[in-house]
């Protein structure tokens, strides 16, 4: 256990896993409490939530388990309350929630669309609309700086070599978001960078990705092959960013996009 956030209270959407095994908002809710954070871990699944706390309770950490769908605008005032009343603040924002969703331009129908836009991206506005008021007014009490930690993707950026243009598309979207959020509130004592994760293996991915590849081995094997390290990145490899990022570390850095990706988007594109 270190302290690298010790004092401070961080709230983490989808801090569940999505299946068996460490999730990127798992991971970042386990080890913000490892360094020292208060926990208020957030997931619409109440299992997976309930895991998270149960974990962070047997390594001695604190949280909070509250279940909230943060595409909703009710859930999601209601979360933020929830944590400010609880924890007495909110010191870090982690917004981890994302569904991957598979298909091109005419293999999805507009409520897929507007279901990965809603989750991936509309999420953000959501819970920073109804954070960033307490973090200013916190700020303004006692002149300590809040962090804002948004994860985007690099299928954001490129192709991945399997079409998923929602996903994509709503992905793309977390850079301007959080350049656009970082600047206008680098006065008010708030930071606001992402995280760009790459070929990860978590859970996550697994289930809506498998038929692009024929089944979850073959998945498994191209991903790998995809990556300059022969290997995928773990949900640890996210989590230790987003901590860098969520901590006085990170004091100097705003509206960054830091990817996580062994260097997978600096090579050229080998497809598998
Ligand atoms: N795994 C990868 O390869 C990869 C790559 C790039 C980016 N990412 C991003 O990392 C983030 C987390 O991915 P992961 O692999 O840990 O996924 P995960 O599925 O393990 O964790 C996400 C959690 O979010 C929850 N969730 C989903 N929709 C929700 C909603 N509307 N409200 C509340 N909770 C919700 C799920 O129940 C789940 O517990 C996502 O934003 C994803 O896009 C993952």
């Amino acid at each position: 256990m270190g302290q690298r956030l010790g004092g401070k209270v961080a709230l983490v959407t989808g801090a569940g896993s999505a299946g068996a095994g460490w999730g990127n908002g798992m991971a970042a809710a386990v080890l913000f409490a490892r360094e020292g954070a208060r926990v208020f871990a957030v997931d619409r699944d109440e299992r997976a939530v309930e895991r998270t706390r149960a974990v962070i309770e047997a390594e001695g950490g604190a949280c909070t388990a509250f279940v909230a769908d943060v595409s909703s605008p009710a859930a999601v005032a209601a979360m933020v309350e929830a944590c400010v009343g609880g924890f007495g603040g909110l010191d870090i924002l982690h917004n981890n929630v994302g569904v991957a969703s598979l298909g091109g331009l005419l293999d999805i129908d507009e409520h897929a669309w507007d279901r990965a836009l809603r989750i991936n991206i509309t999420s953000m506005f959501l819970t920073c609309r109804r954070a960033i008021p307490h973090m200013v007014e916190a700020y303004r009490r006692d002149g300590r700086i809040r962090s804002i930690v948004n994860v985007g993707a690099v299928a954001g950026r490129r192709w991945t070599g399997v079409p998923m243009l929602a996903y994509a598309t709503s992905k793309g979207a977390v850079e301007p978001f959080t350049r656009s959020v970082a600047l206008q509130y680098a006065r008010d004592g708030i930071r606001c960078n992402c995280v760009l994760p790459g070929l990860m293996n978590t859970p996550f991915v697994m289930e809506p990705l498998k038929q692009a590849y024929g089944d979850v081995d073959r998945l498994i094997e191209a991903r790998d092959e995809q990556s300059p390290t022969g290997e995928m990145g773990t949900a640890w490899d996210v989590a230790h960013a987003a901590l860098y990022l969520a901590s006085d570390e990170s004091n100097f850095v705003n509206a960054h996009a830091l990817v996580v990706d062994g260097g997978q988007s600096q090579q050229t594109w080998r497809p598998v």
